[in-house]
């Protein structure tokens, strides 16, 4: 019998809740996994938990917050490693190597005064010593990867357009070949065609790279565009998950049904039917979803 192989990243149980508020869920009990090579979409509304799931992969959580509960299993190296027991040290040399992350606004996570072809370099110095010209050789093969000139690489993050300033931290998430990316709403900030460019882009390194994509969004439009699985979150709590087929063509859970009747049609028209919040502990209206 083949036995089988655990997948890349497994969270077990995950329980955060505010430090000063510990009554108060802000995820509650959340568990997934991501395989090697495929996408875990992770969708909900605003405030449904979906950043701070994220977070807590890499040890992230604000000081405020508080992880109650909870196992967040990386197999990488030949082993199986729970990240929540990592101490910072140990947990900054898998963060930018192992696992790379990108999120919605470039402009503010790029230093506005260091040129791009430096910031894709310092992952690449830190964390596998590369110097001098195979550093550039490296950075210019970076950046003809995420569709950028190599000449760009001498060029202030305010010279590019919103799309590359994109392709540039994407390239620096990959620079070192991590086995798991966590895109938390990398494309939300951009216009429909730069969007679905970034979609594409992210798709085909994952299967070159046969990376792990751990990707938020709140849009089932990204969804069916990228994801092998789905987890929809609300509220905290995952109310389905299965395969993005599972998902989109039969769903089971009537939050599930009311967020894809929102989806805009082919012709970008919205259906008129108002959501159906019946199925809620006492009828509450979940806020800010579009009814
Ligand atoms: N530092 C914090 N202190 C208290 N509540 C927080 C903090 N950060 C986030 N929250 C709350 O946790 C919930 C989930 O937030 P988040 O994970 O960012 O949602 P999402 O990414 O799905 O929009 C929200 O209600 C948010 O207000
Ligand atoms: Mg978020």
């Amino acid at each position: 019998m083949t036995q089988n192989p655990s997948p890349l990243l497994e969270l077990q149980n995950i329980s955060i809740v505010p430090k000063k508020a510990a009554d108060r869920l802000l995820v509650n009990n959340v568990s997934f996994s991501i395989e090697a090579g495929k996408t875990t979409c992770v969708v909900g509304e605003s405030g449904s938990g979906k950043s701070l799931t994220a977070l807590s992969v890499m040890g992230l959580l604000s000081k405020q917050l508080q992880l109650i509960s909870g196992k967040v299993l990386f197999n990488h190296a030949g082993q199986v490693q729970d990240l929540t027991t990592l101490d910072a040290e140990s947990l900054r040399k898998i963060r930018g190597h192992k696992i790379g992350m990108i999120f919605q606004e470039p402009m503010t996570s790029l230093n506005p005064v260091l040129t791009v072809g430096y910031q894709i370099g310092e992952s690449l110095t830190t964390h596998l010593g590369l110097k001098g010209e195979r550093l550039k050789t490296k950075i210019a093969s970076l950046l003809e990867m995420v569709g950028i000139p190599p000449s760009r690489a001498n060029s202030y993050p305010d010279e590019l357009s919103g799309g590359q300033r994109q392709r540039v931290m994407i390239a620096m998430s990959i620079a070192c070949e991590p086995l798991l990316l966590i895109a938390d709403e990398p494309t939300t900030a951009l216009d429909v065609t730069v969007q679905a460019q970034i979609l594409k882009l992210l798709d085909e390194l994952k299967t070159r790279m046969n990376m792990g994509m751990l990707f938020i969004t709140h849009d089932f439009g990204v969804v069916a565009d990228i994801a092998d699985n789905v987890v929809v979150m609300f509220r905290g709590e995952i109310v389905e998950s299965g395969t993005k087929t599972q998902v989109l063509n039969n769903p089971q859970h009537p939050y599930t049904q009311a967020l894809l009747a929102c989806v805009p049609d082919a012709e970008g028209k919205k259906p008129l039917k108002p959501i159906d919040y019946a199925w809620l502990p006492e009828n509450q209206t979940p806020a800010g979803v579009i009814a």
